[in-house]
């Protein structure tokens, strides 16, 4: 049996779908019974709780030959951090109190920094406290920035006609599809071959700009000469802020975007076969606006 949190989410609701067809048992772990009832239909075994409950990630990690975790998001949290820590601090509790062996962790590009990365920072703390397991192997997959992200943009072309964000234009992101991350860790889950703690980068099928995102958003919305527009770090917040995030993770985003505009976001594997995967931007666009 594998165990897979976050399993209505963009990675894990694959990932457990997938298993699933591939035969293998597996335990979906959400809030609600509700959301999870179709994954229930299609065969697994779901538990509801908080992923912030230590208690109840035990109980779901028991018996498990494998885990993916990852730390679930809340955009509108007051302390974004201290939020996420909990949740970490629950993952790897459980992960002690539990038989697991082999944990599969969702983390980010960026998270060899301890600051200077915004939200990313969570999860630098969570791969230490990774880290710090004693006979489990743990498979940290450093994803890039999901192309998901750029979702809310729509609506912001359809409103205003143009792309905002505190980007610079031309600075290449490593951006991926949730698929691909989910892909590379059902591979993971279900071979189990690797050992100790493990560090792989998952950086989508090319780097892209947001100037180049906003080209093919345009060319496919039938928008030729969609604007790309790059705005101060504070009005970037305060747009954030408007959508609703809370101050403190508008803040976080805008110190991401000037960590990734000064490249101390980055690749530190650099570009290669074993990092590369299959879904470019313009099938992801195709796919979401068809
Ligand atoms: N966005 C990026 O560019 C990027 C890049 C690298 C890494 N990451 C990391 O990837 C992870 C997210 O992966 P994902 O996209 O697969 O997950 P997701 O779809 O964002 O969320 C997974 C599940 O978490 C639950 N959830 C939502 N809000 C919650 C809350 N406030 N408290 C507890 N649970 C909540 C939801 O399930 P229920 O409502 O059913 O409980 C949701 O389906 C995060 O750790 C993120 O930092 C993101």
């Amino acid at each position: 049996m594998i165990t897979v949190m976050g399993a209505t989410g963009h990675t894990g609701k694959r990932i457990v779908e997938q298993l699933l067809k591939a035969g293998e048992s597996v335990r979906a772990l959400g809030r609600s019974a509700e959301r999870l009832a179709d994954l229930q239909k299609a065969g697994a075994e779901v538990m509801a709780g908080e992923p912030s409950d230590a208690a109840y990630l035990t109980e779901a990690f028991r018996g498990a030959k494998a885990i993916y975790t990852l730390l679930p998001y809340d955009p509108t949290v007051s302390d974004y951090l201290a939020q996420q820590a909990a949740v970490g601090e629950a993952i790897v509790q459980a992960v002690r109190a539990s038989d697991v062996r082999k944990v599969v962790a969702l983390s980010s590009v960026g998270a060899d920094l301890a600051s200077g990365n915004g939200p990313i920072a969570s999860m630098h703390e969570q791969e230490l406290r990774l880290r710090e397991l004693t006979g489990v192997d743990v498979l940290i997959l450093r994803a890039g920035a999901f192309m998901e992200n750029l979702l809310p943009m729509l609506y912001v072309i359809e409103q205003h006609g143009l792309v905002a964000d505190g980007m610079e234009a031309d600075v290449p992101v490593p951006m991926i599809a949730a698929k691909d991350i989910a892909d590379a860790a059902i591979d993971a889950l279900l071979a189990r071959d690797w050992h100790g703690v493990q560090v792989r980068e998952l950086l989508g099928q090319r780097d892209i700009s947001y100037g180049e995102c906003t080209r093919i958003l345009g060319q496919q919305l039938g928008r030729p000469g969609l604007p790309y527009v790059q705005v101060p770090y504070d009005e970037m917040a305060g747009m954030l802020q408007e959508a609703g995030f809370s101050t403190n993770l508008a803040g976080l985003y805008a110190e991401l975007a000037r960590g990734i505009n000064e490249r101390a976001v980055k690749s530190l594997e650099g570009r290669r076969p074993e990092n590369t995967t299959a879904t470019s931007f313009e099938a992801f666009v195709a796919e979401m606006v068809g």
